[in-house]
């Protein structure tokens, strides 16, 4: 009789099996933005999140029996906001879950926006479409800590007035916090929008925002940053003081499915957040 050699894991191996392993969570609320994007609040059954997150970094999300997917945190404090826009499979179930259900939750991932870099700057925050997710973190962080920072502007696109996210803090709450300026623009408008019609890049052109001791956080659809980065140049912006967060192709978060990689980079390790000036290094992925 043959007896076949049983293998067992090692103990390196048994720890990235258990990084994998999703938390419970809970769906405490559910906010739709536009027709195509829902905001979650989710808190783990105990009331608090295994992890902390800071600003930027990312979480796996999943759905028993359907599978997962990475996104940013858009927000957190005692629970996680997640915005999810309907792509696919997984995303078009997640938009039929209901208050109370059960999903999965591991991370959280990715170094996050430089915020010690950022300290003592004015922050020009670019954003398009569901881009205004991640960027969204970083401007709670800069207006949880107003006096950490300086000026704050956010100039933010959408395709129509109706697919603008976070409609109350867009209108009512950061317009209302101090030295923080809001320019809305949309490529089409309708018969009650009073305010911009234009591209992204065009509208931040027409702006002309100071370069002065200023870091730009941008995200967006990849041809909206290609563009934007044009003006940024023309403006004076240095690379160094350019950041956008890149969230593509992720599996497994942990860098070790290989399907997030830039050249030599993992976006889930090395990322999501890089300045231009090492985008500058790497394929281009614009
Ligand atoms: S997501 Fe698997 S290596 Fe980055």
């Amino acid at each position: 009789m043959v007896r076949e050699t049983v293998k067992w894991a090692t103990s390196e191996e048994i720890k990235h099996i258990n990084a994998l392993v999703p938390k419970k969570a809970k769906i405490i609320k559910i906010i739709k933005e536009t027709l195509d994007i829902t905001t979650f609040h989710i808190s783990s059954e105990n009331g608090r999140i295994p992890f902390d997150t800071a600003p930027g970094q990312l979480v796996m999300l999943s759905l028993l029996g359907v599978g997962e997917g990475m996104f940013s945190v858009t927000n957190a404090g005692d629970h996680l906001e997640i915005s999810v826009k309907k792509t696919g499979v997984l995303t078009d179930a997640l938009h039929e879950v209901v208050e109370g259900q059960t999903v999965g939750i591991r991370g959280a991932y990715g170094n996050g926006f430089p915020v010690d870099f950022c300290r003592g700057k004015n922050l020009l925050f670019i954003a398009g479409g569901i881009g205004l997710a991640p960027v969204r973190s970083l401007i709670h962080h800069a207006v949880k800590r107003r006096d950490e920072f300086g000026s704050l502007h956010l100039i933010y696109g959408s395709r129509s007035p109706a697919d603008l996210v976070y409609k109350t803090e867009l209108f009512e709450t950061w317009p209302a916090v101090s030295d923080f300026k809001v320019s809305l623009t949309v490529d089409h408008g309708d018969d009650e929008w009073q305010g911009n019609v234009g591209f992204v890049p065009a509208f931040v052109e027409q702006i002309q925002p100071s370069v002065e001791n200023t870091a730009c956080i941008l995200c967006g659809p990849p041809i909206m940053i290609k563009y934007t980065l044009g003006v940024l140049d023309s403006l004076g912006f240095s690379p160094e003081n350019i950041f956008t967060t890149l969230e593509m192709r992720m599996k497994c978060g942990i860098g070790k499915c290989g399907r997030c990689n830039i050249g030599s980079c993992y976006v889930c390790l090395d990322g999501p957040v890089f300045s231009l000036a090492q985008l500058k290094c790497l394929p281009n992925e614009f």
